[in-house]
């Protein structure tokens, strides 16, 4: 049974991160909410609980807490900032209310080496986020750090194994936090830390074998990084017994269709080629709703994918690249957009087609997915490929999307991503596009005036797409790619940059 660390969340911006942290030291770990149930935990049997920090305070009426026959398991467990105030409110010790934050980088004193310190300098840079702090130790626990602000800043209980720091040991502006975390994983909770995507890989693949028996399983490829990883698992699993579907919507990016095919069947993988333009494009016609063609693409893509899979026999399984942060059940982690955006998946189809689901990557996060696609021989074009939104070029067309937006959009994008890949910039963006704006302005081109439409080329950085913030372009790429579109896309007379993040504004225009 693979160990698990458990991180319970009280709505922490930090939870995935503390997640995530512990999964590099090569421990698994899950996120659950903070008001998970006693025999829950003891049917995962985790080797540490870490309960994460959170905005509330613990003399707020209806604050996030815990049963205290958790902290009586005997599970070795870790609180950081709310989840030591907590661990010390309920045992008895006490919590001062405050109204004032500390927030940002600090220096905490460590007067106890023997544990979750050892090996850390006296003196260490730490991040704080918090307004209230501990005053009075409950009993059986002893203070073994402080800060100018948090007299008590970390604790331990040596027979309980329960420790808390006040600090965030899981951003990286905490100097060792790593260091600290690997001690209470490590040392306190003897975890062994053999988990690694390839493990993950090798156990995933056995599994699936072993759910999927004889049967056929379908799925649909897109040229992402989820969807191709996921028919990579599948091919190790089931090999021709994977159906793999490319449907081209009409609406991808220029030469994309051709490219993905290519590499997927060098890859050897079974894909089965529909190409849907027509139909997509002449049920958008006159559309100019976003959220409405967004519903069109999605139900017509489920339509297309349906009709295609019921003429594989004995298809009874379908395979969906479905990430970690979509299915955490957590106070803190859903982004915003999900609920601002209907996103495009065929999430519908399992019931109407009366398929099972099979979602290998539902554990791991994107940086995870990655990895394993590199272990499984995922080419570096596909593995290092910007996301891109299943309703496509659709929802990067202000309005309705016609022919010859489509076109001239498309040349314009392939510019753009010709021009960042030729400055070496390419990776170090998160994601980055053309849109085509439906507006006209006026120009000038040679003695003549020109009254065309508008591309706006839009690039972040991002950890996770969830916020994101306008990338840094020198600015003589971006005058390259300006010239380059003017001059080379018949129709469009002005280039502009968004300059907006994420919140407020989103990554999509639509
Ligand atoms: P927003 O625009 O919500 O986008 O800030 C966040 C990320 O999600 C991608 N996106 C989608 N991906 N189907 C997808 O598979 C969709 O319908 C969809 N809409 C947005 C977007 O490209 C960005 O990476």
């Amino acid at each position: 049974m693979t160990e698990k660390v458990l991180v319970l969340d009280f709505g922490s911006q930090y939870t995935q991160l503390i997640a995530r942290r512990i999964r590099e030291l090569g421990v698994f770990s899950e996120i659950r909410p903070f008001h998970i149930s006693i025999d829950e935990i003891i049917e995962i049997q985790p080797k540490a609980m870490i309960l994460s920090g959170g905005p509330a305070s613990v003399w707020d009426d209806c604050s996030p807490s815990l049963t205290h026959k958790i902290l009586e398991l005997g599970i070795p467990i870790l609180g950081i900032c709310y989840g030591m105030q907590l661990i010390v409110h309920l045992l008895g010790g006490k919590v001062e209310r405050s109204q004032r934050r500390e927030f940002g980088p600090s220096e905490v004193e460590i007067t106890d080496y023997a544990d979750i310190f050892s090996g850390i300098p006296q003196k260490t840079s730490v991040w704080m986020s918090h307004s209230d702090r501990v005053l009075e130790l409950p009993a059986g626990f002893s203070a073994i750090a402080s800060s100018v602000n948090s007299p008590i800043a970390a604790i331990k209980s040596d027979r309980d194994k329960i420790f808390g720091i006040q600090f965030h040991a899981e951003v990286v502006h905490t100097g060792y936090g790593k260091e600290i975390l690997s001690n209470f994983i490590f040392k306190i909770a003897g975890c062994d830390g053999d988990w690694t995507p390839k493990s993950f890989a090798d156990d995933t693949i056995k599994e699936i074998r072993e759910k999927v028996g004889d049967s056929n399983v379908v799925c649909a490829i897109s040229g992402g990084v989820d969807s191709s990883v996921t028919a990579l698992i599948l091919q190790r699993a089931v090999w021709d017994r994977l159906y793999c579907f490319f449907v081209d919507t009409g609406l991808l990016r220029l030469d994309e269709g051709s490219e993905v095919l290519d590499v997927y069947r060098k890859m050897g993988l079974n894909v089965i080629h529909v190409d849907a333009t027509d139909r997509f494009l002449r049920k958008l016609r006159g559309v100019e709703d976003p959220e409405e063609k967004r519903k069109i693409i999605g139900e017509e893509f489920i339509r297309v994918f349906e009709e295609e899979a019921s003429k594989i026999n004995k298809a009874e399984f379908l395979a969906q690249g479905t990430l970690y942060p979509d299915v955490i059940e957590s106070v803190s982690v859903k982004g915003p957009s999900s609920k601002i955006k209907s996103h495009h998946n065929v999430g519908g189809l399992p019931e109407k087609m009366k398929l099972e689901l099979v979602e290998p990557l539902r554990e791991l996060f994107k940086d995870e997915v990655r990895e394993v696609g590199r272990e499984l021989g995922l080419r570096p074009d596909i593995l290092s490929r910007h996301p891109f939104p299943g309703p496509g070029l659709a929802i990067r067309i202000i309005g309705e999307v016609d022919e010859d937006k489509i076109r001239d959009l498309r040349q314009s994008d392939a510019i753009f991503i010709e021009e960042l890949k030729k400055a070496g910039i390419y990776d170090d963006i998160w994601q980055a596009f053309c849109v085509f704006l439906p507006i006209k302005t006026v120009g000038v081109m040679g003695d003549e005036r020109t009254y065309e439409n508008v591309i706006a080329l839009r690039a972040v950085t991002s950890v996770d797409g969830m916020t994101a913030d306008w990338a840094r372009i020198p600015y003589d790429v971006l005058e390259t790619v300006s010239v380059r579109i003017i001059n080379e896309v018949k129709g469009i007379n002005r280039v502009v940059y968004d300059v907006s993040t994420k919140p407020p504004s989103t990554i999509e225009w639509e």
